[in-house]
């Protein structure tokens, strides 16, 4: 059985990020309203778009943190909950979550919140290369299966995975576009990891991707 390091407070950027020593404790991050302007222009970005394996432990800017996961997968279109990345039929099956030093979050698109999943540190359990466990963000990406339940059951791994494809990207291109670190990652214990984030039967890890500043 794996061990977790106990939850700890994080200051970043002279901002009161989150403390919480136990689940109950934990709070429902209000994420600031994402940046929606600026940033480098797109054929810049896919210039830039790479890999990086070499993280910094410094954690992100709360404000940071918001642009990024509403490029990931946030809502673009208010009047009716689209996102930027497209899903196979409009399914939003693609949960992301969100494992910090502080604790496990599942971002909800809708409200733009983080809301609390386990007060632990898990991000040493979201792969098996070492720089997953001190790089300030570890995103993963869950499929939802009860989502999909009215598509054929032969094509529910192949959107899933094609869903997050379009979530990863989205991640590296505002990576290259802020300067950030990132990598997209199949290596991962996925039955390990379902059972810290207590995932349910029909829910499937599918990929993580850790974000920080580069090394
Ligand atoms: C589906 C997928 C899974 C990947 N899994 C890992 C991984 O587990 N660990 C890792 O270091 N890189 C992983 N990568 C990153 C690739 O190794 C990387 O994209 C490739 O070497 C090309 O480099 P580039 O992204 O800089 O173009 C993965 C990439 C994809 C698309």
């Amino acid at each position: 059985m794996r061990k977790y390091a106990p939850a700890a407070s994080i200051i970043s950027a002279g901002l009161f990020f989150i403390s919480s020593a136990f689940a109950e404790e934990m709070k429902t991050i209000v994420l600031p309203p994402p940046r929606m302007e600026g940033g480098k222009p797109l054929l810049q970005a896919l210039k830039e778009r790479k890999t990086d394996r070499e993280f910094s432990p410094e954690s992100l800017p709360l404000p940071m943190l918001s642009t990024l996961l509403w490029a990931a997968g946030g809502v673009n279109r208010p009047e009716t909950g689209k996102r930027t990345a497209p899903t196979a039929m409009d399914r939003r099956e693609i949960d992301i979550y969100v494992a910090l030093a502080e604790g496990l979050y599942l971002y909800d698109p809708g409200s733009h919140q983080l809301k609390p999943v386990l007060a632990q540190d898990i991000r040493a359990a979201t792969g098996g290369q070492p720089f997953v466990a001190s790089a300030p963000v570890n995103l993963v990406f869950v499929a939802d299966y009860a989502k999909m339940a009215r598509a054929p059951k032969e094509d529910q791994d192949f959107y899933a995975a094609t869903d997050t494809g379009y979530i990863s990207q989205n991640v590296y291109l505002f990576c290259a576009s802020e300067g950030l670190a990132t990598v997209v990652r199949g290596w991962l214990d996925r039955p390990a990891l379902a059972k810290a984030i207590k995932l349910r039967p029909d829910q499937k890890v599918i990929l993580a991707q850790t974000v920080g500043y580069p090394k």
